[in-house]
């Protein structure tokens, strides 16, 4: 990109010697100032608020019916149960007064573009299907949160879903969940208790597991336990009273089950041949038709090339004329890049995208301007935030070197952080992304758009090299050898960092670069690690980074999703500070208070005093710079204008991404748009581990 001059080489290496400023006169006061607002932006459109009630109930219906060819060509043929067999007793009922265009028709495929790559299909045991949704349409968790964005702010609570239902004891410390009865894996398993289970026991509760985002045991509660009563009862208890927090965390991506059936002879506890690394490996891309309760399932694997999902048979959710669902009978996911993913939906070749990377914006936004336009594009609130995290472990997490601890020490110390804030010019970091009333200054914490934020508790450090420089000073990291660069302190060598980004992301590494430039005339070399998606999450989560520029997670935007996440609550809840090599989490004091007021929030389900703690919580992350925030946006969401049933305002990140918040199962293609897109007309997914359709 490249779009960074060197403005400020006046203030390269000895700055402090030559604008003579004194440590002293730099009181925190004289460093802080007025938070620009952000440019007015008005979201494009606004969601419809309804209760949970007005979304679904779980039903027997009199009747239910299916694609006529699966009838004919499967149950006909005496291959495959009939349709009211493969239900459960009360399948889900989406009502139709909540859908937009109301019941719909069969058919059709819905052409995802994504820029992951499939590491396989073990989503519990730690692996990645390459993001865009893929892994949101293949599983199903016990509560859903996606679509809460259309639900009446004062009656938020996550949606039923493999949990129809739950009650809190008298006390508050247990909660006893109903799960749906009688629904079925794909491949005609029964779901029941069994997959909670072993989900918990031997995947979040074995530390030899990381499930993919991130479940741990403090997900749910430090000292949370929960059992099985019956094959379709189970009962949470809980340290804390009434936790209804933890009903998100019921949620995608960290209480989604996988089919025990086929996982559990490759976990090395039942089967002792195997390693913990054969067992997350034991379902490569190119297994076929892994047993899901997602609406669709892989079929068709070409390297590089794409992923090709058919409906689910034996899917448990069904609309109120009985319908079983998805009413798409496909969907492709082209693995190419995400740059790829808006170009393609804008033209009309790919039929979604969520429009995020900031630099395609102004491209996109004409085209769809255009009446010929075949895809809608809307843009939402500031929901996209990018953040750059330093590695606060100094106890061993990820085995830094010497130089390694060294920067540990230094990302502990505050005078450090605010310089590297007030070093960043947030403006133009924004602005070379994207020019326009787009981008806002972000000065860390929780989102501008989210209910929790409040500007009067956010503490802001503007753009100021000059008292950057002699913060660096003070701490004694001067340019001892007159190369330009500063030195560690005590006649250490340069003060060099490596700078963690993923290659999958223009924005990533173009916000990467613009810190890389912005902080050479404070004299640190920041030095480049920029990895693809897999490698550069495998690097965050082992700890293995000094610092990383990311998009940050929902914590940040609804704080109700991903709460344990806001610090680090746990040994290994926290992005950037996890427990060292003895199991313990070295934690400064201001981040103990983090801890305490996020634990706080947990514990109370009072509104005023959840607000009452963010505040808190915001003041002391910004006034600590416990995170340096660089830029927030908006993003659109762009899906192809001949798909029915996509609610209005449905944003594309605010507690999930838009894959989820849409609730694809309930979209379709009216009959006259239909395009002839699949690759796999009238077949099902085939046996687990075979070809592939049927
Ligand atoms: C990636 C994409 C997002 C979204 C998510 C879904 O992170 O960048 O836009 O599609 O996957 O998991």
């Amino acid at each position: 990109m490249g779009g960074f001059m060197k403005r400020h080489t006046i203030a390269l290496g000895g700055a402090g010697l030559m604008l003579g400023v004194s440590l002293l006169a730099i009181h925190a006061q004289e460093l802080t100032g007025e938070l620009p607002d952000p440019p007015a932006f008005a979201a494009q459109s606004e969601p419809n608020f309804v209760s949970v009630t007005d979304i679904l109930e779980y039903k027997a219906l009199p009747e239910y019916h299916e694609p006529d060819w699966v009838t004919k060509k499967y149950v006909d043929a005496g291959t495959l149960p009939p349709v009211k067999d493969r239900l459960p007793k009360e399948p889900m009922v989406y009502k139709t007064g909540d859908m937009p265009d109301g019941i719909g028709v069969y058919g059709d495929t819905m052409r995802h573009v994504i820029g992951g790559r499939p590491e396989g299909w073990n989503y519990i045991g730690g692996q990645s299907q390459g993001w865009g949704g893929i892994d949101i349409g293949l599983s199903e968790c016990l509560t859903r949160t996606g679509p809460l964005f259309e639900i009446k702010a004062d009656e938020l609570e996550p949606l039923p879903n493999l949990a129809k239902s739950w009650e809190w004891s008298e006390d508050g410390h247990e909660l006893t969940m109903h799960l749906i009865e009688g629904a079925k894996w794909s491949d005609g398993d029964a779901f029941d208790a069994d997959d909670v289970m072993f989900y918990w026991n031997d995947n979040v509760n074995d530390t030899n597991v990381s499930p993919l985002n991130g479940a741990t045991p403090e997900t749910f509660g430090v000292g949370t336990t929960l059992e099985a009563l019956d094959p379709y009862t189970i009962k949470w208890t809980f340290k804390e009273v009434r936790p209804t927090q933890y009903l998100y965390a019921m949620a995608y991506g960290t209480f989604c089950p996988g089919p025990s059936h086929i996982l559990k002879p490759e976990h090395p506890k039942y089967n002792t041949a195997n390693t913990y690394e054969q067992y997350k490996n034991a379902f490569p891309p190119e297994y076929m038709n892994i047993p899901v309760m997602g609406a669709w399932v892989p079929v068709e694997y070409r390297a590089d090339d794409i992923i090709v999902m058919r409906r689910n048979p034996y899917y448990w959710k069904v609309d109120e004329a009985g319908n079983q669902l998805p009413y798409l009978n496909e969907m492709h996911y082209r693995l190419s890049t995400w740059a790829d993913r808006d170009v393609q939906a804008v033209a009309g070749s790919g039929d979604f995208s969520n429009l995020e990377q900031a630099e395609s914006f102004v491209e996109s936004l004409k085209r769809s301007a255009e009446d010929s336009a075949p895809a809608r594009l809307q843009f939402g609130a500031r929901t996209i935030g990018y953040a750059l995290r330093m590695n606060f472990s100094a106890n061993g997490w990820g085995e830094p070197d010497a130089r390694g601890q060294a920067i540990r020490e230094l990302n502990r110390n505050l005078d450090f952080r605010k310089a590297v804030s007030i070093a960043l010019d947030r403006q133009r970091l924004g602005d070379s992304l994207v020019r326009g009333p787009f981008t806002a200054i972000y000065p860390g914490g929780l989102y501008a758009g989210t209910a929790f934020y409040d500007k009067a508790s956010t503490v802001y450090y503007p753009y100021n090299i000059e008292a950057a420089n002699t913060l660096l000073d003070g701490l004694g990291l001067t340019d001892t050898d007159g190369n330009g660069i500063r030195n560690l302190a005590n006649g250490g060598g340069d003060l060099e960092i490596t700078l963690l980004a993923n290659t999958d992301y223009g924005t990533d590494t173009n916000l990467a670069e613009g810190v890389i430039a912005q902080l050479e005339p404070l004299g640190i070399r920041v030095i480049a690690n920029f990895q693809t998606g897999t490698a550069r999450d495998d690097m965050a989560q082992a700890g293995q980074f000094d610092w990383s520029v990311e998009r940050q997670g929902s914590e940040m935007v609804s704080v109700v999703q991903g709460t344990t996440a806001l610090a680090p609550t746990g040994p290994r809840t926290s992005y950037f500070h996890r427990a060292g090599t003895d199991g313990t989490l070295d934690l400064l004091p201001f981040e103990q208070e983090l801890v305490d007021t996020v634990n706080a929030f947990v514990a109370t389900s009072d509104n005023a005093e959840r607000v009452a703690l963010m505040k808190k919580y915001q003041h002391t992350y910004t006034e600590n710079v416990y995170s340096v925030g660089l830029t927030q946006y908006p993003g659109a969401l762009i899906v192809n204008k001949r798909f029915a049933n996509i609610p209005a305002g449905a944003p594309i990140f605010m507690f999930n991404w838009a894959e989820d918040n849409i609730i694809r199962e309930r979209v379709f293609v009216p009959a006259d748009k239909q395009g002839d897109y699949e690759l796999h007309p009238e077949t099902l997914p085939g046996k687990p581990g075979g070809a592939g359709p049927v």
